[in-house]
Formats: structure tokens, C-alpha cells, sequence
């Protein structure tokens, strides 16, 4: 059986990369096989869009270029390392996926959603993430949390307020969309209890996953 697509969206500095590492740590510590991945990203030549992306050549981007490279990227991830790994079974646990397109580009940058739409049906065809988490917070709670972290800020993080507020406005709407493949975390909170919340997600889509590898441990 096909392995268990995770998304992780939300805004700068939520945490989505401390819970995909948790619940990396968390999964592999009950046997699954996992993937850990991003986007934009996630294969060498879609790390090089990455790249063109966060703006490292110092020129702007048209808004449909920018679209379009995300879409590359999502392709080049897409066949090289997430349809494989589902195909094997295992977990993908993807830091930004279509979502942060609609959300960053579309309403964003204000692109037609009927763009997005048509490059998601071409490039993804009818995958689409079995879940997603939505780690939800205030703006400026993640710029304070990016902040600390002490990295230079990319093309997008120097945005403005405005911008964000769009997106997770967007993030949130959507949410509301596809209430059955959206769990929405309160990620103000402190870690261990945005944690706990991704736990009773990822250990709610569990059962087939461990009924899966019995049967696998059958067959050997
Ligand atoms: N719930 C939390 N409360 C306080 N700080 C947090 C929390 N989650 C993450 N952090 C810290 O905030 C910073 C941003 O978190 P990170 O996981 O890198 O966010 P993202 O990947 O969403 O940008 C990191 O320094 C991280 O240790
Ligand atoms: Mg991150």
C-alpha cells in the first residue's frame, strides 16, 4: 500500500520544521520509514529553484515566473523523491506543498487561483496530501521566533506585514475548504503542546500503516 503523504503549512517561524522533526523522530521510533522533505526543494535541481526563488540572483520576478518555478520544482520533487517513496510505502512529511502556493502566490502575490489549479492537476495529477497540518499564529509571533533564530531574511521574509497577513488569511480559508484533509494547530502555544497535537494527528492515520507492515513481516 501507498505510504502516508503529510503536508506541514503556516507562515514563517510556526515551527514547522521543530515538528517535522518530531514527528520524524516520532515515527521512525514506531518503525515507519520516513522521508523528511520541502519546498521549494527537496532534490538538488529543485534546491537550485529554491535558490532562484529566495531571490539569491538580487533581481525581481514576474509573478506568473515565480509560479512557474515553484511548479518545476514540485515536478523534480514529485518524480524524484515523493511518488517513489510513497510507491515504497513509506512516509513523506513535506514542509510546504500546494497549499503555500495557493497561499503565497495566489492570494499572496494575487495570482488566478484557476493558474494554480491547472498546474496542480498537471503536475500532481490526483495526488494530493492525505493530511495537512496547518500550524496557525500570529504574524509577528513567527517573525519574533525567525528573529531569534538569526538568519538573514530571503526575498519573501522581507515582505510586507501585509503580505503575510494575506497568507495566512489564505492558509486559514483554505483550511476551511478541505476540513476532512486540514487539521488546524494553535502554534502560539509552547512546543510540547503544538507537539502533542501533531502526535494525536500523525497516530490517527496509524492503524493501516502498522496493519500494512504486519503484513508485510508476514510474506518475509
Ligand atoms: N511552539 C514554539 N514556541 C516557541 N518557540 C518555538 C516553537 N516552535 C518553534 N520554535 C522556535 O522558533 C524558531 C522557528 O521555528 P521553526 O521550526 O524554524 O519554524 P518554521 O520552520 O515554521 O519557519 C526556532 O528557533 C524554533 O526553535
Ligand atoms: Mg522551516
Amino acid at each position: 500500500m501507498r505510504g502516508r503523504f503529510i503536508t506541514l503549512e503556516g507562515g514563517e517561524g510556526v515551527g514547522k520544521s521543530t515538528q517535522i522533526a518530531y514527528a520524524r523522530s516520532l515515527l521512525e521510533a514506531l518503525g515507519q520509514r520516513v522521508v523528511a522533505t520541502r519546498e521549494p526543494g527537496g532534490t538538488p535541481l529543485a534546491e537550485a529553484i529554491r535558490a532562484l526563488l529566495k531571490g539569491e540572483t538580487g533581481e525581481g520576478m514576474d509573478a506568473d515566473t515565480e509560479l512557474l518555478l515553484v511548479f518545476a520544482a514540485r515536478n523534480e520533487h514529485l518524480a524524484k523523491v515523493i511518488r517513489p517513496a510513497l510507491q515504497r510505502g513509506d512516509w513523506v512529511l513535506c514542509d510546504r506543498f500546494t497549499d503555500a502556493t495557493y497561499a503565497y502566490q495566489g492570494l499572496g502575490r494575487g495570482l488566478p487561483a484557476n493558474r494554480i489549479e491547472a498546474l496542480e492537476h498537471w503536475v500532481q495529477g490526483d495526488l494530493r496530501p492525505d493530511m495537512t497540518l496547518l500550524l496557525d499564529a500570529p504574524v509577528e509571533l513567527g517573525f519574533a521566533r525567525v528573529a531569534k533564530r538569526g538568519e538573514a531574511f530571503d526575498r519573501f521574509e522581507r515582505e510586507a506585514r501585509n503580505f503575510f497577513e494575506r497568507v495566512r488569511a489564505a492558509y486559514r480559508e483554505r483550511a476551511g475548504e478541505f476540513p476532512e484533509r486540514f487539521r488546524v494547530i494553535d502554534a502560539a502555544r509552547p512546543q510540547a503542546d503544538v507537539s502533542r497535537d501533531v502526535r494525536d494527528a500523525l497516530l490517527g492515520l496509524l492503524p493501516a500503516a502498522s496493519s500494512r507492515s504486519d503484513a508485510e513481516d508476514a510474506d518475509a
